[in-house]
């Protein structure tokens, strides 16, 4: 089953700007994660998912790509990344690039030649462009960052951004799209890398007309149901391969059946759960958003993936310490700063490391999570570089304080795009290293003890918030998500504990890998 290993990998998600920087300059490079290939490989890795590594002006950290078959001079160049492709391979470790279909940046060739060519010209119907309702854009339609979505160039047109106005929507109506992007899918599954994460997945197909947004009838730009027939193709190439590549997607979709939808087995392998990211820490909600994973991915035969944080939201040991533990990026503005009590939110994202390593299907870590790294939240607004922050008006604090470069060594002086706290010197690889009890030690002992966990999970009886399942072969996972101790359920061995368990009792927010009694299959 080795060609199916996206059913069960740990994915590990490298920001390649922020996790090791080998030249010095405070930012970081392919070098510097060529040279820290032993920290995954001893974390227990499967694979790594790169997010954008492309030339970029980096107006949005790379997710305008000019150029989707190279690297930008500032990580390295294409044959390092070729050299870091078939290294990590040596280590077992797998590779996935980040493809970013829906948009480029307004620096790429086919924008520049948009750009310069005449209102009605072939290469303009790449994109969106259209005239305005007179001195308004064609539409009331708002970019994700915040500000209209469209931007008026000299000649009068306006072309379509649903991001920033340096991330011009391609127009995949348009064959020549298409047929791009198949092409740049082979350059990068011809040169190694095992599988692509698809950026912004749901939102490529627009609606021709380009009508508004209106309750109950389908969106104009999310989730038409014309974007399946693009990961069809894509799947099919992924096919061709004698291992074929995997497609993971980024579709953020509240309808779970909508969702399954992009994962029926022509198209995509596996997407992020987003409802598990932005769940508050309750035992009940917990429990549903696991069921309702569980039974809408099974309908489509795709395995379940757990995720808790990525390089767009709040990290995980923040939420969990504040008084709102959900995630929820309305209302990440209202929540920045608010008290946070990280001692609190460390032990329960100490906590949801056994659930996630310990649920069947795959897990992502996002850099710095293994390390229980807190959201940076007072970041000066002089170094913030977020269009998401800039374009609010400072409404949202944007992204910044979840994508600070990691702490490697307890010296935290030498430059860094954006500056590490102090506090993160005893976070450090270094001082967590050959430490029993630092979180880097708990993920270790967690991807390595998943390797023995195959088969359905089943729940089990357990006291009032707190969660218990069963994975074949004796194993069981206790969560206690309530506010007293909880004794053990009979057990024959502690396999691994997120905390320490004083007389056979799990404190709050806490968990707990076991061993039991179980009767032989
Ligand atoms: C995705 C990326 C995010 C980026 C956006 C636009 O949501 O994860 O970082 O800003 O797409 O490309």
């Amino acid at each position: 089953m080795s060609h199916q290993w996206w059913r069960q990998a740990a994915i590990y998600q490298v920001y390649p700007r922020s996790f090791a920087d080998a030249d010095g300059d405070g930012i970081g490079d392919l070098a510097g994660v060529r040279a820290r290939l032993g920290h995954l490989r001893d974390l227990g890795i499967d694979a790594i998912w790169f997010s954008p590594w492309y030339p970029s002006p980096m107006a949005d950290a790379g997710y305008d790509v000019a150029d989707y078959r190279d690297i930008d001079p500032t990580f390295g160049t294409l044959d390092e990344a070729r050299e870091l492709i078939t290294e990590a391979h040596q280590l077992g470790i797998r590779s996935i690039v980040d493809v970013v279909p829906n948009h480029c940046s307004d620096q790429h060739e086919w924008f520049k030649e948009a750009l310069g060519a005449r209102p009605g010209d072939p290469v303009r119907d790449r994109f969106w462009f259209r005239t305005g309702r007179g001195p308004l854009p064609p539409n009331d339609w708002q970019s994700t960052f915040g500000g209209p979505a469209w931007t008026q160039v000299p000649d009068g047109e306006w072309y379509l951004h649903l991001f920033a106005p340096e991330q011009p929507d391609f127009n995949w109506d348009n064959p020549e799209v298409r047929s791009e992007f198949e092409d740049i899918l082979r350059f990068w599954f011809d040169l190694g890398v095992d599988g692509i994460r698809i950026d912004s997945a749901a939102m490529c197909v627009k609606d021709p007309e380009l009508g508004e947004i209106r309750e109950g009838e389908p969106h104009p730009y999310v989730d038409r149901d014309g974007t399946h027939e693009i990961y069809r193709a894509w799947r099919r190439i992924a096919e061709e391969y004698a291992e074929p590549r995997a497609l993971i997607g980024e579709v953020w979709l509240a309808d779970a059946e909508r969702f399954a939808r992009y994962l029926r087995p022509d198209e995509m392998h596996t997407a992020f759960n987003f409802d598990f990211l932005g769940c508050p820490w309750d035992a009940k909600a917990l429990r549903k958003v696991i069921d309702d994973t569980l039974a809408s991915h099974a309908v489509v035969g795709a395995p379940s993936t757990w995720v808790l944080s990525n390089h767009d939201v709040t990290r995980h040991v923040t939420r969990y310490g504040r008084a709102d533990t959900a995630f929820d990026f309305a209302l990440r503005g209202a929540r920045h700063g608010r008290p946070t009590d990280l001692a609190l939110g460390t032990r329960r994202a100490r906590a949801a490391a056994l659930l996630t390593t310990s649920l069947p299907g795959s897990v992502y870590v996002y850099q710095g999570e293994e390390l229980g790294l807190p959201e940076v939240e007072d970041l000066s607004d002089e170094v913030r570089d977020d269009p998401m922050y800039t374009r609010s008006g400072g409404a949202d604090p944007g992204r910044d304080g979840c994508r600070v470069p990691l702490p490697w060594s307890a010296d935290l002086t030498g430059p860094s795009w954006l500056p590490q706290p102090p506090s993160w010197a005893a976070l450090s690889v270094a001082a967590q290293q050959d430490h029993p009890g630092s979180m880097l030690t708990l993920y270790r002992a967690a991807l390595a003890g998943r390797r023995a966990l195959a088969g359905p999970m089943t729940w089990l009886e357990a006291p009032a918030d707190v969660l218990a399942f069963a994975r074949p072969g004796g194993f069981v996972c206790v969560i206690n998500l309530s506010a007293a101790a909880v004794p053990l359920p009979p057990h024959e061995q502690v396999l691994l504990s997120s905390g320490s368990l004083a007389e056979g009792q799990l404190p709050p927010d806490t968990a707990v890998w076991l061993r039991t009694i179980d009767s032989p299959a």
